[in-house]
């Protein structure tokens, strides 16, 4: 096979994929690219042209790629940015925050921007401090405060549906971790559709089959300036280590992140795995300052740790084992 030459017209391909046997040039590696989004969208009934749906943006290839995409495809979409405040040496939030206003005035699409600072009087590394939970990086906080705000931005302007841009890297690696700890709960609940329940808006995930290098190379080449930088709190991550060890296993054998994703996927498809027992389901109960389902018995934890005064019971803190973003 000439890996060198595109698979569709012979012109020089811009790209390979070993995992799909497939090298592409530009031109049909971009159409390729959104017949797979369409295709996933499709295969997992994500949304139809009839919905609203609000995709968070995180200014990364990812989701800025995944709003293009969409709105290529004449979708509905309109964007969420979150500000988290983190703003060291290289304005990381500043600089991210920039490419998606951009991103969003070049193509006239609406935007909504959270600013967790000016609604809450704290940044993201104020509020982690507040947190008492300071072993450490404020990624699991990050993680509640960002949920929290999709959730709520969803459902407040009544979006039928939340749309995030994990990728197959990210996806494999929560499923790598859920799997190392057998975290039986959180196994259950991966899966590129997660169904309106409770209180919880709907949510998809529709690059869940693309390779990081494949989201990265589809911003590159339809030009889409994006923040290449990670955010500064993710170095040595347990995440980034799992992505590390698979990759090393892709490089040996092409393909073992997408089976290993896919064939899990089918698998919860057929109800072959992991339907956690009713009699273990958490019972989740209206926090009664927001509203939000909490699985606490008083105030969810978004609005403890964003109240002015300091948590004082950490127990319930969502685990470190990620889930949905
Ligand atoms: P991450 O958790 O950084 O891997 O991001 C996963 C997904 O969450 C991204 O693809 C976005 O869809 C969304 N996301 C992350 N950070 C933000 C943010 N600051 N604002 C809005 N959406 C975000
Ligand atoms: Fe939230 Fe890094 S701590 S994006
Ligand atoms: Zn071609
Ligand atoms: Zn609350």
């Amino acid at each position: 096979m000439n890996t060198s030459r595109c698979n569709t017209c012979g012109e020089k391909a811009v790209i390979f994929m070993r995992q799909h046997r497939l090298p592409l040039c530009k031109t049909h590696y971009l159409e390729w690219f959104i017949e797979q989004s369409e295709r996933a969208i499709k295969k997992y009934g994500m949304f139809t042209h009839h919905d609203k749906i609000l995709v968070a943006v995180s200014g990364g290839k990812d989701s800025l790629s995944l709003w293009d995409v969409l709105w290529r495809l004449g979708y509905q979409a309109d964007g969420l940015y979150i500000n988290l405040g983190i703003d060291g040496e290289d304005h990381y939030s500043l600089q991210s925050k920039n490419y998606t206003v951009s991103f969003a005035a070049e193509r006239n699409l609406n935007l909504h921007i959270f600013d967790v600072a000016a609604e809450t009087g704290k940044n993201i590394i104020q509020l982690y401090k507040q947190s008492q939970r300071r072993k450490g990086r404020p990624c699991s906080v990050c993680g509640v405060v960002k949920r929290h705000i999709m959730n709520e931005t969803t459902r407040n302007y009544q979006y039928n549906v939340l749309a995030t841009g994990h990728n197959l890297d990210d996806e494999a690696a929560v499923l790598f971790s859920n799997t190392l700890s057998w975290s039986v709960e959180y196994l259950a609940r991966q899966f590129p559709v997660l169904e309106e329940e409770e209180g919880f808006a709907r949510k998809v995930k529709p690059f869940c089959r693309f390779y990081e290098r494949e989201s990265a190379a589809y911003a590159l080449l339809r030009g889409i300036n994006y923040i290449e930088e990670e955010c500064p709190f993710s170095d040595n991550s347990t995440s980034l280590y799992y992505k590390r060890l698979l990759n090393q296993l892709e490089d040996a054998q092409p393909g073992t992140k997408i089976r290993f994703f896919s064939n899990f996927i089918e698998a919860r498809k057929k109800g072959a795995l992991f339907q956690a027992p009713e009699s273990e389901k958490v019972v989740l109960n209206p926090c009664p300052v927001c509203g939000q389902p909490t699985g606490s018995s008083g105030k969810c934890y978004y609005c403890r740790i964003t109240a002015p005064t300091v948590v004082e019971n950490n127990d319930d803190f969502p685990p470190d084992v990620m889930s949905f973003g």
